[in-house]
């Protein structure tokens, strides 16, 4: 299976996508860790630090480029989850074009849709085991004493309402794109984690 899952800055995409990946044995690619992963080994240039911390997307090419190879590795072979990628028009025909290289495409863009005044508290609260990368929330989904946190540098509010404003301009386009090519499933996420991950695994296997 070849999945993307779309959704605005808290959906739960990252949450949903572990559950899967465990599941199905696949990896999952998030351009945003691999963005902070290399932030934090200082290869990230300063001029991309600064539009993630602003909120902003950084160029089609250096995510086009980074998922490029992500996907050649030998992990990839029955298929990835890619989380948070694509995000623009250019960025989704890009994807198609490697596949497509490759003698591959997408079975399914999964978008997780949720309000947008339910968002801000989700990623406001969220905290992340800096060991194991396992995502939290201080009130839904509690992390265990003793835990190692970070608290991600753009999860402050008036940041969390930049990166809606920049998914609702730059990346609600993708919807009809993948509406149109019939592969796209919407899954209401509002309930529990464990009611999302119904969903999302019916849209999955539901065709
Ligand atoms: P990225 O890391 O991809 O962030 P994002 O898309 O903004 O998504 P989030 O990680 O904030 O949310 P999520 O949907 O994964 O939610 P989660 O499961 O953690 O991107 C960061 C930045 O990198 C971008 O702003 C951009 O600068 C750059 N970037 C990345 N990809 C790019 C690309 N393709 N092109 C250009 N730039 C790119 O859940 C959130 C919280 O809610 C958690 O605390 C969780 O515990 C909680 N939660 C989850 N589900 C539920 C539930 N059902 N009920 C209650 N709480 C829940």
């Amino acid at each position: 299976m070849r999945l993307v899952f779309v959704g605005p800055p808290g959906a739960g995409k990252g949450t949903q996508a572990k559950l899967v990946c465990e599941k199905w044995g696949i990896p999952q690619i998030s351009t945003g860790d691999m963005l902070r992963a290399a932030k934090a080994a200082g290869k990230l240039p300063a001029e991309l630090v600064a539009k993630m911390a602003a909120g902003a997307l950084v160029p089609d090419e250096v995510v086009v480029q980074l998922i490029a190879e992500r996907t050649t590795a030998s992990d990839c072979g029955r298929g990835f989850l890619l989380d948070g990628f694509p995000r623009t028009g250019p960025q989704a025909t890009a994807l198609d074009a490697m596949l497509a290289g490759r003698g591959q495409k997408l079975d399914r863009v999964v978008a997780i849709e949720v309000a947008r005044e339910l968002l801000v508290e989700r990623a406001v609260l969220r905290r992340t085991d800096k060991l194991t990368g396992q995502i939290y929330h201080l009130k839904y989904s509690p992390p265990p004493a003793g835990a190692e946190l970070e608290h991600r540098a753009d999860d402050r509010e008036e940041v969390v309402q930049k990166r809606l404003d920049t998914y609702e301009a730059m990346t609600a386009e993708l919807l009809p794109y993948y509406e149109g090519h019939g592969i796209l499933r919407r899954v209401d996420g509002v309930g529990t984690i464990g009611d999302v991950s119904a969903r999302v695994f019916a849209a999955l296997d539901g065709g």
